[in-house]
């Protein structure tokens, strides 16, 4: 996707460095630094203070992590613990043990060949293969809608977002936000409710990516959305998610749970895009199952943002002083609440019937 007007991914190798650069999002939307990460080390922490963040993102960078971690020692011994510290930075998205378990498939399977570089081949395939995942995504989500701009006849669709799902959650395009874009370049008239996303404002970076790509939208408060879904003014939600189950539950930022209540109760479509490598095929009941990040209070006590007068980014407090607070990262929304889960295959009811089919789409070569 496109910062001022350049393509960019939000991940990449620099030949020249061999290190893999990344745009550090604590600091954005207010300011655009590179980083590049050369270790394990750098790529723990990275993902752990977000500076890398959204599920299919933080594992394109984790299995750049097991990169540096063979280039340094390839020893088995080494290669089990940078796995076992890159897996343990994050505990809910699931992508992260999954592009892991792919480039230590990928390394087991290279018999005499040097370890280091089919880690780095491996890395860069799965950023390949989710940029075209992610645009593939877009391509079904585009057809839902453009059916309900028919429905409209011709109007506005307005869609309502929440957290940031976007290219800078994957390697590109994004996957809740990738069929808005394929909407907005098809010339379909769309506007986006952005959820602020609190308490670490991912909806800032939705309306970043969707201010560089001239996508109407807006920001909202996140206990907006029922009162807009009340008044008809939300056409349509699309969220994403960090692990999906076998029975299509879907587990995404913290408050998606109300938003999928509130769309159910105004008989609104509640979408999820995902890749297929958020599906945790080892758990059926996500509530019971999922194990929800629980983050730093200081997330929530304090706000981050830049200071109206010195252009400074900066942290203010927003709570009394000694009150104590709960950052719960994520929520688990039931797959009876979910209307369908747009993924690279196709579109497919969110039940085990569905997710039995996502299977078999999965098995059969394109
Ligand atoms: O805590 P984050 O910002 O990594 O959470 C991201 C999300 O919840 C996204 O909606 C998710 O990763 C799904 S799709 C990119």
């Amino acid at each position: 996707m496109h910062i001022n007007g350049k393509h960019y991914r939000s991940i990449w190798h620099d030949t020249n460095t061999d290190a893999a650069c990344i745009f550090d999002q604590t600091l954005l939307p207010h300011e655009l630094r590179v980083l590049e990460l050369n270790s394990v080390g750098d790529v723990c922490h990275a993902i752990a203070s977000m500076q890398v963040r959204g599920a299919p993102l933080i594992g394109a960078c984790a299995a750049y992590g097991m990169y540096f971690a063979l280039r340094s020692d390839p020893s088995p011994a080494h290669e089990e613990s940078a796995a076992a510290q890159l897996v343990a930075t994050r505990p809910t998205a699931i992508n992260l043990r999954w592009a892991v378990e792919r480039v230590r498939q990928a390394i087991a399977q290279c018999e005499n060949k040097d370890k280091a570089a089919v880690a780095l081949q491996e890395a860069m395939r799965i950023c390949d293969e989710d940029a075209g995942t992610c645009s593939r995504i877009g391509d079904h989500g585009l057809e839902l809608i453009h059916l309900m701009h028919e429905k409209k006849s011709g109007n506005v669709v307005n869609i309502l977002t929440h957290c940031n799902a976007g290219w800078i959650a994957t390697v590109d395009w994004g996957t809740a936000l990738a069929p808005i874009y394929k909407a907005h370049l098809a010339g379909i008239p769309v506007h986006v409710w952005v959820d602020e996303t609190r308490p670490r404002n991912q909806g800032a970076l939705t309306a970043w990516e969707l201010q560089q790509a001239g996508v109407p939208h807006t920001y909202i408060a996140d206990n907006t959305g029922g009162h807009l879904m009340q008044h008809g003014l939300v056409d349509l939600c699309i969220v994403g998610t960090d692990r999906t189950t076998t029975q299509g539950d879907v587990c995404n930022k913290i408050g998606t749970y109300l938003k999928a209540l509130a769309a159910r109760d105004n008989s609104i479509p509640f979408y999820v895009a995902l890749p297929t490598s958020t599906i945790d095929w080892t758990v059926r009941d996500g509530i019971r199952e999922i194990p929800i990040e629980e983050r730093d209070s200081f997330e929530l006590t304090h706000v981050q943002g830049i200071h109206a007068d010195t252009g400074s980014i900066g942290n203010v407090r927003v709570t009394p002083a000694h009150s104590r607070a709960a950052n719960y990262a994520f929520d688990v929304t039931p797959a009876r609440l979910v209307t369908g889960l747009i993924t690279e295959h196709g579109v497919f009811e969110a039940s085990p019937k569905g997710l039995q089919s996502i299977r078999q789409a999965m098995a059969t070569p394109r």
